[in-house]
């Protein structure tokens, strides 16, 4: 035991660097292409990837210490799955395995904050097929909801409210009369409902149906393949404090309020039933194909992530998010601000606007992989890229929606270490590498080595400060075989350690390419 200790007294372990590669800054080259339809960079101590993308605008303001939901998928993407990002861009954490993922959020259920996404199958027609997860802060899951009646969960919605209910979407096909279309009497579409679930029971309390309230003529979509035909395509759902509901509805370019009791419609925003006179010119209620129509600013107005410029129509010039206030009395919609990206994207399907605590508001584009941070008043404050601008509108990285909030990790699985030895044989230098998907709470690592881990003897060899998702410990001159590192918080408590390892026999380490590209594979079909 003496001598143990005292070779540890000899060992040397010398600074630290920040073991991530840093995102490219303002890079036009990245925005051509040069590195690949989808850059990523890998880690040593574990085998996952996470974007390495172009930030081409940045304030300390995005710095909010909250955390960036999304759920990369596409054809460029390997595997789809959750992801989540630190407010600097830096990993936290990913977890793959459940097919295609779709709408990752922080929401509180019963006083308890849980990751909330839907997961199955988007290639149903533009909708899903599938379950809603709900995770706690170690990333266990607690909860998995199915829609009611025998229905399939929708990818679209899955909203908790404050008492225990869960929104969520359903599709469902339902006979329908396509004789205005040129089409047969006896055709097929897609109904839109709306189901409120209690979460604790499965109990339906609250069912609501597109086709009962909406005219098939009141699309706005043409109808190119009528089987079954999606007239309304049902994309969100809001609930207020007076228990209606706000709906966005894509194909009938409208946000419907609903009565929380009897169903009926109280008002249309936009679409052919519009109730509001716009006294902006048309820019309040002119959005279409639109997305996540949400309650903002104490219910006064509604904020809307407008598709306008859709692929195949081309309206906008670009897409837009939008702030519209509602006068409920005077029956008037107006435009309060425009959130306008400064690269004219065209966001062709999906995404989302968030309006944040702070008053910023946030937006993902869907099926582009760029989000932006904006002031309230629509400044551009961060704006990122996870993929190159020429290939935008390709499908390669998109997330249905991106959102941020607090978050706090605690993972129950064991932090992972690897080990590289120089190059140099002479120098007698090796870096370990340590890391831990899903941690938010890891200060310190501090590393430790023992000549005898039967009896349990550790001493500390050195600490470093936790930058980024791997942090990176240089040993010289170790003369302890076995060796662990241990993560520590703000106060010094220590929350996971990783197992021991004899370092001179070091496990394989990953390779460290800067970017991966991967061929088309997966088919995406949501919109
Ligand atoms: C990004 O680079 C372009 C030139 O390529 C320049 O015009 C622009 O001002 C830069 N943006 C920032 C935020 O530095
Ligand atoms: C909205 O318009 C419909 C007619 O399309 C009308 O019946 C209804 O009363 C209007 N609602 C409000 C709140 O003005
Ligand atoms: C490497 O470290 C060991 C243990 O401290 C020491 O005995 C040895 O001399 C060192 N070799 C070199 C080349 O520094
Ligand atoms: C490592 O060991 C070698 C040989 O004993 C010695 O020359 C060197 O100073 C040591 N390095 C450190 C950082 O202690």
């Amino acid at each position: 035991m003496a001598l143990g200790y005292i070779l540890f007294l000899l060992a040397t372990a010398i600074s630290w660097t920040r073991a991530d590669v840093d995102p490219f800054f303002n890079d036009s080259t990245f925005d051509e292409g040069a590195y690949g339809p989808y850059p990523q960079k890998s880690y040593k101590s574990v085998g996952l990837w996470s974007p390495r993308p172009n930030i081409l605008q940045w304030d300390t303001q995005c710095e909010d210490g909250q955390y960036t939901f999304w759920t990369p998928r596409g054809n460029r993407v390997d595997e789809a799955g959750a992801m989540i990002l630190d407010s600097k861009g830096d990993f936290v954490w990913w977890r793959g395995g459940y097919g295609q993922v779709y709408n990752m959020q922080v929401q509180e259920y019963r006083g308890e904050l849980y990751l909330t996404f839907w997961a199955g199958d988007d290639t149903v027609g533009g909708h899903g097929a599938g379950y809603y997860y709900m995770l706690d802060s170690s990333y266990k899951q607690v909860h998995k909801l199915g829609a009611a009646n025998g229905l399939d969960g929708d990818l679209h919605e899955f909203q908790i409210t404050p008492e225990g209910t869960a929104l969520i979407s359903v599709y469902e096909v339902i006979d329908g009369d396509l004789t205005p279309f040129g089409h047969e009497k006896d055709g097929k579409i897609w109904d839109c409902l709306i189901q409120e679930i209690d979460l604790a029971t499965g109990k339906l309390l609250f069912q609501w149906r597109a086709s009962e309230h909406y005219e098939l003529t009141e699309t706005q979509r043409e109808v190119p393949n009528p089987d079954p035909f999606d007239f309304f395509h049902l994309n969100s759902i809001d609930k207020d404090l007076k228990g209606n509901y706000l709906i966005s509805s894509r194909f009938t370019f409208t946000v419907t309020y609903i009565n929380g009791v009897t169903g009926d419609i109280i008002w249309i925003l936009g679409g052919k039933r519009n109730n509001f006179t716009d006294l902006s010119g048309g820019k309040a209620t002119g959005f279409m194909y639109q997305h996540d129509a949400r309650w903002s600013d104490d219910y006064t107005t509604i904020t809307i992530f407008d598709n306008g410029a859709e692929d195949w129509h081309y309206v906008e010039p670009y897409t837009r998010g939008i702030r519209i206030k509602i006068d409920q009395e005077a029956m008037t919609a107006e435009l309060v601000t425009e959130y306008a990206n400064p690269h004219h994207i065209y966001g062709m399907s999906q995404g989302s606007l968030q309006t944040l605590p702070n008053g910023n508001v946030l937006m993902g584009y869907g099926n582009t992989g760029a989000m932006t941070e904006y002031a309230g008043d629509g400044t551009v404050l961060c704006d990122v890229h996870f993929g190159p601008e020429t290939w935008f509108g390709s499908g390669d990285i998109q997330s249905y929606r991106t959102y941020k909030f607090n978050w706090v990790g605690r993972p129950d699985t064991k932090p992972d270490i690897a080990f590289v030895r120089s190059d140099d044989p002479a120098s007698n230098e090796t870096s370990v590498f340590v890391s831990w998907n899903g941690d938010t709470e890891v200060r310190r690592w501090v590393l430790e080595g023992t000549d005898d881990v039967e009896a349990g003897k550790w001493s500390a060899l050195n600490e470093v400060a936790r930058k980024g998702f791997e942090s990176q410990i240089l040993m010289k001159n170790i003369t302890a075989p076995y060796v662990r590192a241990r993560g520590l918080d703000k106060d010094g408590k220590v929350l996971g350690e990783t197992d021991a390892w004899n370092w001179k026999e070091p496990k394989v380490s990953y390779s460290l390419p800067i970017s991966r590209s991967s061929p088309s594979t997966s088919l995406n079909h949501a919109f």
